[in-house]
């Protein structure tokens, strides 16, 4: 059995669709009818309810957003699924994940470094930004950030599904981190420029200073000092460091990555 968590959010959901035919169990916090998979009622709140539903050789597909509780409920799982004689983990991370660095990037690598002292066998997937983020950026066709001028990667979360189905139907290969990027990077004033050939409107990118984009945060109600650290991590993503592609898409599921062209006529209708 292939144990899917996160099965609501845009990987997940993706993930379960395509794997049709190789005995997927989605786990969700509520019922979700609409999924094109069974599933069962589990919460990372409640690590054991997810451990409950492990059996040995199965696989587990290891997502979620992240909350306050991220880093202990997916250390706790992880415990669990060695526990239950999982056959393989595949974990979403973040490219650039380590201990000590910026939000998500802290925390996904305290959470990767668990899972690679688990025992469990584990493929760690790092992507760069979502593509399927940006609608909730551009309001009103302008972007407002502190990434620069540099390329910044960006990948759509169906090459990430792709990816995990390819890692979760091959053998168990070796323990191994897998770098996922999107196509050739941009800058935002190039992101701006494809959203506005794709829509045929006007879309913008502003860029401000880190002082500024954290002020204009806190404006939108996002609280310091979540907004000032936030703002600082789009000014280190937009320093060129998020910018190099790998093969790792193309090699694993033997399609390129979703060009932003593509990306942009399937979601035209979310920049609405
Ligand atoms: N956003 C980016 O650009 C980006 C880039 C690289 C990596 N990542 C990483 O990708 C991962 C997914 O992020 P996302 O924002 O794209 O997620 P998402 O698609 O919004 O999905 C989040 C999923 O996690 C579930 N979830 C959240 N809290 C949970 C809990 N306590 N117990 C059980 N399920 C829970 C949600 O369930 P409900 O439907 O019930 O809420 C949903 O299925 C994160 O680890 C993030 O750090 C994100």
């Amino acid at each position: 059995m292939i144990v899917i968590t996160g099965a609501t959010g845009n990987i997940g959901r993706a993930l379960a669709a395509r794997l049709h035919g190789h005995d997927p169990l989605a786990v969700v916090r509520r019922p979700a009818d609409d999924l094109q998979s069974r599933y069962a009622i589990a919460d990372f709140d409640r690590p054991e309810t997810i451990g409950d539903l492990l059996s040995p050789g199965d696989r587990l597909f290891l997502n979620s957003g992240i909350w306050p509780g991220f880093v202990a409920a997916h250390r706790a799982v992880i415990d669990l699924a060695a526990k239950a004689g999982v056959a393989q983990i595949v974990a979403v991370s973040v490219r650039g994940a380590a201990p000590g660095r910026r939000l998500a990037m802290g925390l996904h690598g305290l959470v990767d470094a668990h899972l690679e002292e688990s025992g469990v066998p584990y493929a760690i997937l790092r992507p760069s930004g979502f593509m399927q983020t940006l609608p909730r950026d551009f309001r009103d066709g302008t972007m407002y950030g502190a990434y620069g001028s540099a390329g910044v990667n960006y990948i759509d979360t169906r090459d990430i599904a792709d990816v995990a189905a390819a890692l979760l139907t091959a053998p168990v290969g070796p323990g191994r981190v897998y770098e996922l990027t999107g196509p050739p990077s941009l800058s935002h004033d190039g992101i701006a420029a494809e959203i506005g050939k794709a829509l045929g409107r006007k879309a913008r990118y502003v860029n401000l200073s880190v002082p500024e984009m954290a002020a204009h945060l806190v404006r939108q109600g996002i609280p310091q000092p979540f907004a000032g650290e936030l703002a600082a991590l789009q000014a280190e993503t937009g320093d060129g460091s998020w910018e190099a592609t790998t093969t790792v898409v193309a090699e694993l599921t033997g399609h390129a990555p979703r060009s932003w062209q593509e990306f942009l006529t399937d979601h035209r209708h979310l920049f609405a």
